[in-house]
C-alpha cells in the first residue's frame, strides 16, 4: 500500500486537501483528510504538491511505421517517457495494412505494446472499406474493448479514405456506438500542391508548410463535421492546429451537434517561423502534419481550449531521429511526419495554460485526463481521483522550474521541439496502478508494467437509431 499524504487533490471539479491511499491491486482505497497510515503502507510525504489524476495521452504513435521508417520511441521507453511528466496512460493507434484485416492488426499492436511501462489503449485506424472491414470493427467493439476508429482525410496513396469511406465507416461506428477520430486535411489539396511545388524545385521541408495551408484543415473539418451531420455521429477531430478547423467544431456545437476537438501542445506555442530558416534539419525535425501554423492560429487554438470548444489535449507522440528526417533531403514529400512531445506535454500545458491564466488548474486536469477519460469510455477508472478508481496519479509541482533539453528528456528521439524552453509546473512523482514509477528524477519504470485498457462503448445501452433521433431532434428521447 502507497500513501500519499498532505498533498491538494484536485480533479476536474473540485479541489481539497486529501490523503490517498493507493491499494496493492493499484485502485484507490480512501481518499480524505488525516487518513490513518495501515500497517507496512509506504508513506510519501505530497506536502505543498497538488496530486492530479495522471494524464492521458490519447494520440500516439509508438514504433509506428509509417512512410518508410518506423518512429523511434516504442512502447516501453514512450511510456517511460510518458511517466517522467506525469502521463500514465495513452490511446495509440493500429494501422492495418491497405486492404488488411482490422483484428489482425490489432493482435499485432497488442504484441508491440506488451512492453509498455503504463496503460494503454487503441484506436484502430480504418483505411479501407469491403464487408471484412465492417464486420471486425463490430468484433473490435464486442471483444476487444476498442471503442474508437480513426481515419485519414490525408496521406493519398497511403493512408487515406475518400468521403465514400467515411459514410460507410461513420455510419458502421455509431451503430456499435463506437467513436469516429478524423484527421482533418483534404488529401487531394495536399497531393496537387506537393507536386506544384516540386515542379517549382520547392523541395525543402518549408514547402510541407505551404502544401497543407489552413484552408486544407478547414475544408476537411467542415466536410467530416457534414459527413458525421448526415448520420446524426458523434466525430472527434485530431491535432486542430487551426482557426479554420476550430470555427468550424464551435458552429456544428453551438448547432447542437456532437463534435470534439483535440489540440497538440506542439500546435498550442510553436508557430510556423520554425520553418524559415536555413538550418534544413531543424526545419525537417518540424515536419508534422497538419504543421506549424502562424501565430494567430495559436491565440485561437487556446480560446478553443479555454471555452471548451477543443476538449483534449493530446502530443501525436511520433518520433524519427536525424537519419530517418534526412530521408527526405531532396524532397520535402520525403520526410516522415511527426514530432515528439509526450514528455513535456503536461508541463508546456501549465506553463503556458495555467500560469499565464487561461486554465485554472481544475481545467487543466480536465484537458489533460478527464475530459479524455470521458470520451473515450474510461471513465470513472481512468481521469478521476477517487475511491476504486485505478490509482493514476501525479504529484505536480506548481513551482518547480526545468529547462526541455534532448539532452535530459527520456524519449528515444535525438531532439525536442521545445528545446530551451524554461517551463514551470513539473511532475515531481507520478504513480500508475498504486507504484512509484518516477520520484525526483529518478525514473523506475518497469517494462510490462503497463497493461491493456478495455474500453466498452459507452453508450451500448442506447440504440443507434435512439441516438440518431437524439441527435437529430433533442426532444425525441426527453
Ligand atoms: O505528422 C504526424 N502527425 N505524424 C503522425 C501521423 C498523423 O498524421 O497523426
Ligand atoms: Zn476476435
Ligand atoms: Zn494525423
Ligand atoms: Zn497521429
Amino acid at each position: 500500500m502507497l500513501l500519499v499524504r498532505g498533498g491538494t487533490v484536485i480533479t476536474a471539479d473540485s479541489s481539497q486537501p486529501a490523503d490517498v491511499l493507493c491499494g496493492d491491486d493499484g485502485a484507490i482505497l480512501s481518499v480524505g483528510p488525516c487518513l490513518e497510515i495501515p500497517t507496512g503502507a509506504q508513506v510519501l510525504d505530497a506536502g505543498g504538491l497538488l496530486v492530479m489524476p495522471g494524464g492521458i495521452d490519447p494520440h500516439t504513435h509508438m514504433e509506428m511505421p509509417f512512410m518508410g521508417e518506423v518512429a523511434s520511441d516504442d512502447f516501453f521507453t514512450g511510456t517511460a517517457a510518458g511517466l517522467a511528466g506525469g502521463t500514465t496512460s495513452i490511446i495509440d493507434f493500429v494501422i492495418p495494412e491497405q486492404g488488411g484485416s482490422l483484428i489482425d492488426a490489432w493482435r499485432a499492436w497488442r504484441a508491440k505494446a506488451e512492453k509498455a511501462a503504463a496503460d494503454y489503449g487503441f484506436h484502430v485506424a480504418v483505411t479501407h472499406w469491403d464487408e471484412r472491414v465492417s464486420e471486425e470493427m463490430g468484433e473490435l467493439v464486442r471483444d476487444h474493448g476498442v471503442s474508437s476508429f480513426k481515419h485519414f482525410m490525408a496521406y493519398k496513396g497511403a493512408l487515406m479514405v475518400d468521403d465514400g469511406v467515411l459514410m460507410r465507416s461513420l455510419a458502421r461506428a455509431f451503430e456499435l456506438g463506437a467513436l469516429c477520430n478524423i484527421h482533418a486535411e483534404n488529401g487531394e489539396a495536399v497531393a496537387w500542391l506537393q507536386a506544384d511545388l516540386l515542379s517549382r524545385g520547392l523541395t525543402g521541408p518549408a514547402s510541407h508548410a505551404a502544401s497543407r495551408p489552413p484552408l486544407v484543415e478547414g475544408e476537411a473539418a467542415q466536410r467530416v463535421i457534414a459527413i458525421a451531420g448526415v448520420h446524426g455521429a458523434p466525430v472527434y477531430i485530431v491535432h486542430v492546429s487551426t482557426e479554420d478547423a476550430t470555427r468550424a467544431i464551435a458552429e456544428a456545437r453551438a448547432r447542437g451537434q456532437r463534435v470534439y476537438g483535440e489540440v497538440l501542445a506542439q500546435h498550442l506555442v510553436i508557430d510556423d517561423s520554425v520553418y524559415k530558416t536555413d538550418d534544413w534539419l531543424s526545419s525537417a525535425r518540424h515536419v508534422m502534419s497538419p504543421p506549424f501554423r502562424p501565430r494567430h492560429h495559436l491565440d485561437a487554438l487556446w480560446a478553443g481550449l479555454a471555452s471548451g470548444t477543443l476538449q483534449t489535449t493530446a502530443t501525436d507522440h511520433c518520433c524519427f531521429c536525424e537519419g530517418a528526417k534526412r530521408k527526405g533531403e531532396s524532397d520535402f514529400t520525403k520526410i516522415p511526419n511527426g514530432t515528439p512531445g509526450i514528455e513535456d506535454r503536461m508541463s508546456v500545458l501549465w506553463h503556458h495554460g495555467v500560469r499565464t491564466g487561461r486554465l485554472t488548474p481544475q481545467e487543466f486536469v480536465a484537458v489533460t485526463s478527464t475530459n479524455t477519460a470521458r470520451i473515450f469510455n474510461m471513465h470513472p477508472r481512468k481521469g478521476v481521483i477517487a475511491v476504486g478508481a485505478d490509482a493514476d496519479l501525479v504529484l505536480w509541482d506548481p513551482e518547480g522550474s526545468r529547462t526541455i533539453s534532448a539532452a535530459t528528456h527520456h524519449q528515444n528521439v535525438d531532439y525536442n521541439v521545445f528545446e530551451g524552453m524554461t517551463v514551470t509546473g513539473l511532475a515531481r512523482h507520478t504513480i500508475t496502478r498504486g507504484v512509484l514509477a518516477w520520484s525526483d528524477g529518478d525514473l523506475r519504470a518497469v517494462r510490462g508494467a503497463g497493461r491493456y485498457m478495455e474500453r466498452p462503448c459507452g453508450n451500448a445501452d442506447m440504440t443507434a437509431s435512439t441516438l440518431r433521433a437524439a441527435a437529430r431532434d433533442p426532444l425525441v428521447v426527453a
